[in-house]
């Protein structure tokens, strides 16, 4: 049977489970919440039921077995069920992270779009359980037999899979009702996709070695996700989509400047500028990546010169070589910032500019995340408005994306780098807050929609070399 809910990790015994399970058959149990997703269809389909909202993925929204979450068959992990599409002919549900979904502008209910993935064993698009409701092909529909429960000889509503413990909550006091966690590991534990694994750290607290050795350790990862993203060489979609068109449109023409590339990582911007004619090096901490850039090197020929170094520490390279510096998303990794800006100045010649893209230390400092309703939902209308908080709060936080181990990652406001900028020696020309346009954006909906075009994630600051 292809088909789970969401179990709850507290143990529980099993006569306890079946009388649960009896509860939410029921759908009585839990008078004062309609499921939140069958409130919305009421208010398309009049006769369709107000089913009782028995769980909470989340703590923020009550939703009934239908609209609860399931687990992949692939990656075993549970999802909001409309990242969740059904295969008849396999019986089992994909996620839209183990199958990438396609979207399909569509209007059903109280939504524009649905995703669909193109199924290999059936040779047909599945869509999501969502529309697949809409179009009476969920499953539950489609093979209610299967999944309702026999009582005593009689058929029931009951579906099999309905909720195994639904949580209704303790009665607490009224003053602890009223306090809300605020501390930024609290927030950032409420709201990201980030798993955070310390609290903020003054960086005093934090040491060079562990973030290098951090960096090295994740490298070959982060070289597998780009390559994965993007076969043709060019940075994840981020990059291709947002950032790096606006951070060629500031460097303009680079044929014959010598040009410094301030953490490469995988090395693919210095690459590229030096397939547009430019004299580069790229210099990183993580051995790891300056040995594949040379690898990749020795076939490419690009000749492009590659130095496992420090930001903080470049005495490798001479005082004012660099007609141009650039640092794409780089400087949120950087301990000692300050003194890395020192560095790239006394390399750089007067007047040289530096250009350098980075997290927005407004909207992308954690705290500051999308606020969604329900908090799992991969719905992009779904993200309500962005939370701003603990701005000031700066330092690092140790952090983990994805299946990279942990890194730390710094947050600064604009004022801590902007004064740190101008004491190197730099004067901030231009900033940019990069966005998509709509053309990009409707050629990219899943990636784009829905907020890139609300609040900028990055920021470009243009600098020159003052004096
Ligand atoms: C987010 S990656 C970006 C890499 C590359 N610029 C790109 O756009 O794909 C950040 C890079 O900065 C490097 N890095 C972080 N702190 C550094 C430091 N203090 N000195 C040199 N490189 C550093 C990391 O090793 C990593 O390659
Ligand atoms: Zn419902
Ligand atoms: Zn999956
Ligand atoms: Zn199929």
């Amino acid at each position: 049977m292809g088909l789970s809910l969401r179990k709850f990790s507290f143990s529980t015994n099993i006569t306890k489970i079946k009388h649960k399970f009896l509860e939410v058959g029921n759908m009585a149990s839990h008078p004062n919440s309609t499921c939140f997703y069958c409130d919305i269809i009421r208010k398309y389909e009049t006769n369709y039921p107000a089913r009782s909202g028995a769980f909470s993925a989340d703590d923020t929204v009550y939703r009934c077995a239908i609209h609860s979450q399931f687990q992949c068959s692939v990656c075993k992990k549970y999802h909001h069920f409309s990242w969740l599409y059904w295969c008849p002919n396999e019986k089992h549900l994909i996620c839209g992270n183990c199958n990438a979904p396609v979207l399909h502008p569509l209007s059903f209910w109280n939504t524009t779009y649905t995703y669909s993935f193109h199924c290999r064993s059936c040779n047909e698009p599945h869509f999501d359980l969502f529309y697949s409701e809409f179009q009476g092909k969920h499953p539950w529909q489609l093979e209610k037999e299967k999944f309702t429960h026999t009582v005593k000889g009689v058929k029931t509503d009951r579906l099999k899979w309905s909720p195994v413990v639904f949580r209704k909550g303790k009665k607490i006091r009224l003053e602890k009702a009223l306090t809300i966690p605020n501390t930024v590991l609290q927030i950032r534990k409420r709201l990201g996709s980030a798993k955070f694994l310390s609290p903020l750290l003054n960086q005093t607290e934090i040491a060079q070695t562990d973030v290098r050795a951090q960096w090295e350790q994740n490298s070959k990862q982060w070289i597998d996700i780009i390559n994965n993203t993007s076969p043709e060489d060019k940075g994840d979609l981020n990059r291709q989509l947002i950032i790096d068109p606006a951070m060629w449109k500031l460097i303009g023409e680079v044929n014959g400047l010598t040009v410094l590339d301030a953490g490469c990582g995988n090395g693919y911007f210095s690459r590229e500028l030096a397939s547009k004619g430019a004299h580069v090096t790229g210099v990183d901490h993580s051995k790891t990546f300056i040995e594949y850039c040379l690898e990749k090197e020795k076939y490419q020929q690009l000749s492009v010169t590659y130095f496992n170094l420090a930001l903080e520490d470049l005495s490798n390279l001479d005082d004012h070589h660099f007609d141009l510096i650039v640092s794409n998303i780089v400087f949120v990794d950087v301990l000692h910032y300050t003194l890395a800006f020192k560095e790239l100045s006394r390399v750089l010649k007067p007047s040289g500019r530096f250009i350098m893209s980075n997290l927005h230390p407004a909207f992308a400092r954690i705290g500051s995340l999308f606020y969604r309703l329900p908090f799992d939902t991969p719905r992009n209308e779904e993200r309500l408005y962005a939370i701003i908080d603990r701005y000031f709060d700066s330092g690092g936080t140790l952090i983990s994306w994805g299946n990279m181990t942990p890194i730390w990652q710094f947050d600064r406001t604009l004022s801590e780098y902007s004064s740190a900028l101008k004491d190197a020696g730099f004067l901030i020309r231009e900033i940019v807050e990069p966005k998509p346009d709509n053309e990009t954006i409707k050629n990219n909906p899943r990636h784009l929609a829905f907020d890139t075009d609300r609040i900028p994630f990055f920021i470009i600051y243009e600098c020159i070399k003052s004096g």
